[in-house]
C-alpha cells in the first residue's frame, strides 16, 4: 500500500521541476493526480506515462492567477475523481532585477502567480477538503521565506507571506481536519535555477560559486524537495500544522560560509 492510495491530490505547476516531481512521487504512492499547468501540451505527455505506469493523472490547463481556471481545474478534479484530499500550491515565477525597475505589472504577476494563487485555491479546494477524512494544504516557500536575497523583492515578499498564510490557513481549519504546512526549499535544480543561471556567461561556473555557500555543497534534487512536500501530505506528518518545513544543504543555518571545495555528498551526485 501506498502512503496516498484513494487520496486526490490537485498539484499546481505540475509540468516541471519540483511540481512535477511531486506529481510523480504522489502517483507511484497510489494518489490520483490533477496536474495543473500552464499548458496541457507538457501536463499531457506526463499524465500519459503516469498512466502507462498503472496511475491515474489528469491533465488541466490553468493560469493560477487568474480564479476562473483555479476554480474550475478544481472542480474538474472532483468530478473526474470523486473527492479532493490534498492541494500542493507550488506554482511559481521569478523576476531578477532591482525593485526601481519593476513595472506595477511586473510586480502584480509575480504577487498574483505566486501568492493570490494560493488564496485561490485554498478558497476552493477547501469545501471538498472539509469533505474528506483529512485535508492536506502544502504551500511552497523559499528560504526567501526567511532572508532576503538579491535582486528579487516581489519574489521574496511573496515568499515571506507565503508563511503567514501558512499559519492563518492553519488556525482557521484546524477544526476541519485540515492541515496546512508549507515547505521552503533553498537551491533546487530545475528549470527556474536553470534559466536564472543561463542568465550568466558560464551558467555552471555561476552555479559552482553559488553551491559555495551551502554547506552541503549542492543542488538539491527536485525529488529531495518532493519527499518534503509528501511528508506534508499524509499521516508521517500528523499533529503538524502552521510550520514551514526548510530544505535547503544547511544554507540558512550559517550567516556565512564556504565550503571547504569538497564535501562527501557532492561525491554522491
Ligand atoms: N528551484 C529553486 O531553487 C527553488 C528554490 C526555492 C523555492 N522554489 C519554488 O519552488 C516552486 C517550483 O519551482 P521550480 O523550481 O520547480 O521551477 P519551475 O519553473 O520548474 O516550476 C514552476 C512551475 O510553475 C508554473 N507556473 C508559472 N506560472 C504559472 C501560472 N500562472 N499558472 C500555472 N502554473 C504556472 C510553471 O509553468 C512551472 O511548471 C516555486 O514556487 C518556486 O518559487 C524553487
Amino acid at each position: 500500500m501506498g502512503r496516498l492510495e484513494n487520496k486526490v491530490a490537485w498539484i499546481s505547476g505540475a509540468t516541471s521541476g519540483i511540481g512535477e516531481a511531486t506529481a510523480r512521487l504522489f502517483a507511484s504512492e497510489g494518489a490520483k493526480v490533477a496536474l495543473a499547468g500552464l499548458r496541457l501540451a507538457l501536463s499531457r505527455p506526463i499524465a500519459a506515462e503516469l498512466k502507462a505506469n498503472g496511475g491515474e493523472a489528469l491533465p488541466i490547463a490553468c493560469d493560477v492567477s487568474k480564479e476562473r481556471d483555479v476554480r474550475d481545474s478544481i472542480w474538474k478534479t472532483v468530478e473526474r475523481f470523486g473527492r479532493l484530499d490534498i492541494i500542493v500550491n507550488n506554482a511559481g515565477i521569478v523576476h531578477v532585477k532591482p525593485l526601481h525597475k519593476y513595472t506595477e505589472r511586473e510586480w502584480d504577476q509575480v504577487m498574483d502567480v505566486n501568492l493570490k494563487s494560493m488564496f485561490f485555491a485554498t478558497k476552493h479546494a477547501i469545501p471538498h477538503l472539509r469533505r474528506s477524512k483529512r485535508g492536506y494544504i502544502v504551500n511552497v516557500g523559499s528560504i526567501s521565506s526567511f532572508v532576503g536575497q538579491a535582486l528579487t523583492p516581489a519574489y521574496t515578499t511573496t515568499k515571506h507571506a507565503v508563511v503567514g498564510l501558512t499559519r492563518s490557513i492553519a488556525l482557521d481549519y484546524a477544526a476541519d481536519g485540515v492541515r496546512c504546512n508549507c515547505v521552503c526549499p533553498g537551491i533546487t535544480d530545475t528549470p527556474m535555477l536553470r534559466e536564472h543561471l543561463n542568465m550568466h556567461p558560464d551558467p555552471e561556473a555561476a552555479l559552482r560559486r553559488r553551491l559555495r555557500r551551502v554547506p552541503m555543497g549542492v543542488a538539491l534534487t527536485p525529488q529531495e524537495v518532493a519527499r518534503a512536500v509528501l511528508y506534508f501530505s499524509c499521516e508521517d506528518s500528523s499533529g503538524i500544522t502552521g510550520t514551514s518545513l526548510v530544505i535547503d544543504g544547511g544554507y540558512l543555518a550559517a550567516a556565512e560560509w564556504a565550503h571547504p571545495g569538497k564535501t562527501r555528498f557532492m561525491e554522491q551526485r
